[in-house]
């Protein structure tokens, strides 16, 4: 069987409902975790879905993605803009690593236009709310179908 997709969401994104519905929309994290959960199950994926407001939480998940994961599928929030200790663990996960962001950090402001995740992503996803990450399984359903990941 394969290897689950883990669905990693960085600080605030526990917020979502509630946190600026302007920008973020009235989506809940459970909602998008029960989206999420039955679109891959469609695709005949199964996925880890989790969020931390810690930085160093979501390094040893990626961490343990290398052996756990056949993919990562990464909202990192506001660490997306900050943190190297996230593009080292994802550079070292050897992972397709898809970033995905309910806005598009493009028509906000500058400093979220600076990514430390999308030079280690296989692409990256920004503006359509939760459906990002159902386009994000969708991409990376037919990336693992083409070449099937390998054993570390
Ligand atoms: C976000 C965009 C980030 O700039 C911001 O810090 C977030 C959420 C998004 O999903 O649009 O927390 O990643």
């Amino acid at each position: 069987m394969q290897k689950p997709v883990y669905v990693l969401n960085g600080p605030n994104l526990n917020m979502l409902g509630l946190r600026e519905p302007h920008i973020y929309g009235s989506e809940t994290l459970d909602d998008v975790r029960a989206m999420v959960e039955a679109h891959a199950s469609k695709l005949g994926l199964t996925v880890s879905f989790r969020q931390s407001n810690i930085e160093g939480e979501l390094v040893t998940w990626i961490q343990e993605a290398r052996a756990a994961a056949s993919a990562i599928i990464l909202n990192a929030g506001a660490y997306t803009h900050t943190s190297i200790a996230i593009f080292d663990a994802l550079s070292a996960a050897e992972l397709p690593v898809v970033e995905v962001h309910l806005s598009n950090v493009y028509r906000r402001e500058r400093f979220r236009h600076r990514s430390f995740v999308s030079p280690v992503a296989l692409g990256v996803i920004c503006g359509f709310g939760p459906t990002g990450y159902l386009m994000a399984l969708d991409g990376l359903k037919a990336r693992l179908a083409a070449s099937p990941p390998s054993a570390h």
